[in-house]
């Protein structure tokens, strides 16, 4: 598939999605937010993909929404302007669901959509300086199709401040209050990239896939609502070709199949 607004490059089982509109440090329009949909939509159904990393290029990893293009769908009729909106909350959740693990690489700005990015990817890494915000409201608008996202990383009660002031924080506090993983000096980001990933590899791909399902299936339960669940979960994934061949690596002292 080509793309006019992603770099889209494989490294073996690693798909590297790079945001590609530097010149505008990487915002998002109605092209992007269609063929990110498209990218992701593609990675579900790509047996050879086991990893995704979206990242940008240039100076930012993204300023968030174009504001030229909020200005032209602000000026669409009712219908149509929902409708795009839609497609751009669609996006983040094509993400957030993508079947395989999603790694953020981080760095420069991620502001607005791109805080919204970074709470959208599964394990979301960046430089200490860069820059995070939920800057809407300076622009008299707010962050709503990507609150869910970002309010499942840092709780309600921070929401209420950032999403209120809209003040800009770096890296060191986004990992503090929960929206990223990690953030390490920006000479480090592409070894604590590559660890992750490499994390991700040496695991069992259906393993990995079932345990972004587990979260999003038991995040809502209580304790006893969960039992059922979990103990139906774990009785059949113990059962399948790929945790036996878990437990026989294991006990033979030797690697499994999948990292082989
Ligand atoms: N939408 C559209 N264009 C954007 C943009 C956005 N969100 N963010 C940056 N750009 C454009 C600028 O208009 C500028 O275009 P120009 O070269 O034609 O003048 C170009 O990208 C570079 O931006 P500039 O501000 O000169 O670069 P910088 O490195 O000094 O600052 C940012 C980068 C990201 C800090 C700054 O551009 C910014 O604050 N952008 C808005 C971020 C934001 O609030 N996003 C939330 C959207 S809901």
């Amino acid at each position: 598939m080509s793309y006019q607004t992603l770099e889209v490059v494989a490294d073996g089982p690693v798909l590297h999605v790079r945001l590609n509109r530097p010149d505008v440090r990487n915002a998002f329009n109605g092209v992007v937010v269609d063929e990110l949909s498209a990218a992701f939509a593609a990675v579900d159904a790509d047996a050879r993909t086991r990893v995704v990393v979206l990242s940008g290029n240039g100076k930012s990893f993204s300023a968030g929404a174009d504001l030229a293009w909020m200005q032209e769908q602000a000026g669409l009729p009712r219908e149509a302007n929902a409708r795009s909106a839609e497609r751009m909350a669609r996006m983040f959740l094509a993400i957030a669901r993508c079947k395989k693990p999603v790694v953020g690489r981080l760095f420069g700005h991620a502001l607005g959509g791109g805080t919204g990015l970074a709470a959208a990817v599964d394990i979301a890494l960046c430089s200490e300086d860069c820059v995070f915000g939920l800057t809407e409201v300076k622009l008299g608008i707010v962050p709503a199709v990507i609150s869910p996202f970002v309010m499942q990383k840092i709780g309600v009660g921070r929401a209420r401040t950032l999403f209120l002031t809209g003040e800009r924080f770096d890296g060191k506090e986004a990992q503090r209050i929960g929206l990223v993983a990690r953030a390490v000096p920006m000479a480090e980001l592409d070894a604590a990239v590559a660890k992750s990933v490499g994390e991700l590899l040496s695991a069992g791909p259906a393993a990995v896939a079932s345990a972004k399902e587990l979260i999003r299936t038991v995040g809502p339960l209580s304790l006893e609502d969960a039992i059922p669940v979990t103990s139906a979960w774990i009785a059949e994934l113990r059962a399948t070709t790929e945790a036996r061949e878990g437990f026989a690596a294991f006990l033979d002292k030797r690697k499994p199949g999948w990292m082989a």
